[in-house]
């Protein structure tokens, strides 16, 4: 089968044409689908009319569905591998998933099996923004000298969803729960991808404060550093949603981040299935300290 592809920018992102998602997907598509999104990332489908029952078997394709234990917000009734990422009131009470994403990050680094790709099909968008971004982590892993290479490939970095801000105006109670559920874990600074072989960098704002083996103070000058190296304008793609748009990304070696650039009363919302990954990183054991409240 002969699908069109047209590259989105030059860091990553292309956009897959000749997919109709109303109809199942052969296996030969599927693989043709893979291995442009092995080589750009990020991939987008656009114009699809498709249920969260179609969402779901083309996300079948590429691996077994998570059923999102890690963070239990909203499952789509009924679709449990959908989950909802929205701004709207959810039973009129204010979402848990209208900030999803503010902050660049990979989807579950938190945990020993991080996610291998993440997949938004876009319901509603607002007039204008609501827009994501994505990073390509070889990129900025490549970027790197040869020095800094060598110091980072031995390093792994404490992820722990503690640190994420957005949740720290949670109560405590839920933040207790939340770590129950996810413990930290160390995960390697560099990550070798399970199917291209290529590294790349896997450090992100959101969620990784220290070295393993240093204090937070020690670690924070090289972590900044990263953090903004990873996140270059030339690494980047903008997305700029259209409702029908499914958008697949690989966690492996790309981050991610929801501006919030848009009205607050408009609405958004994305149906996300999540694919499950293989083991990466270890639960990390040493006493690790809360970072006081910025
Ligand atoms: C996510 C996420 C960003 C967005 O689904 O993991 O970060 O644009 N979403 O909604
Ligand atoms: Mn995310």
């Amino acid at each position: 089968m002969a699908l069109g592809v047209r590259k989105l920018s030059f860091a990553l992102g292309a956009e897959i044409t000749g997919l109709d998602l109303r109809r199942p997907m052969d296996a030969a598509a599927a693989a043709e689908v893979r291995r442009i999104w092995l080589d750009n990332l990020v991939v987008v489908i656009r114009d699809q009319d498709i249920t969260p029952q179609q969402q779901v078997a083309f996300g079948r394709h590429f691996g077994p569905l998570d059923d999102h234990k890690s963070l239990p917000f909203y499952r789509l009734e009924g679709v449990p591998e959908i989950f909802l990422i929205t701004n709207k009131l959810v039973n009129g009470k204010p979402s848990e998933t209208k900030d999803t994403g503010r902050l660049w990050h990979s989807d579950h680094s938190f945990t020993t099996h991080p996610t291998m790709a993440s997949a938004l099909y876009c319901k509603e968008i607002p007039e204008v923004g609501g827009n994501t971004l994505f990073t390509n982590m070889y990129s900025a892993y490549d970027s790197l000298s040869d020095g800094l290479k060598k110091l980072l490939d031995g390093l792994e970095a404490v992820h722990d969803i503690r640190d994420y801000a957005p949740f720290r105006s949670r109560n405590a109670e839920q933040r207790a729960e939340m770590h129950r559920i996810n413990p930290a874990v160390a995960q390697p600074v560099v990550r070798v991808h399970g199917e291209t072989g290529r590294k790349a960098l896997y450090v992100s704002e959101a969620l990784t404060f220290r070295f393993v083996g240093m204090t937070e103070e020690e670690s924070a000058g090289l972590l900044k550093f990263l953090w903004r190296r990873s996140v270059q304008p030339e690494f980047t793609y903008r997305h700029e949603w259209r409702p029908g748009d499914l958008l697949m990304w690989d966690n492996r070696c790309a981050m991610h981040m929801a501006p919030a650039d848009y009205a607050p009363g408009q609405p958004r919302l994305m149906h996300r299935i999540t694919i499950l990954g293989t083991p990466c990183g270890r639960l990390y054991s040493e006493q690790s300290t809360v970072r006081a409240a910025a």
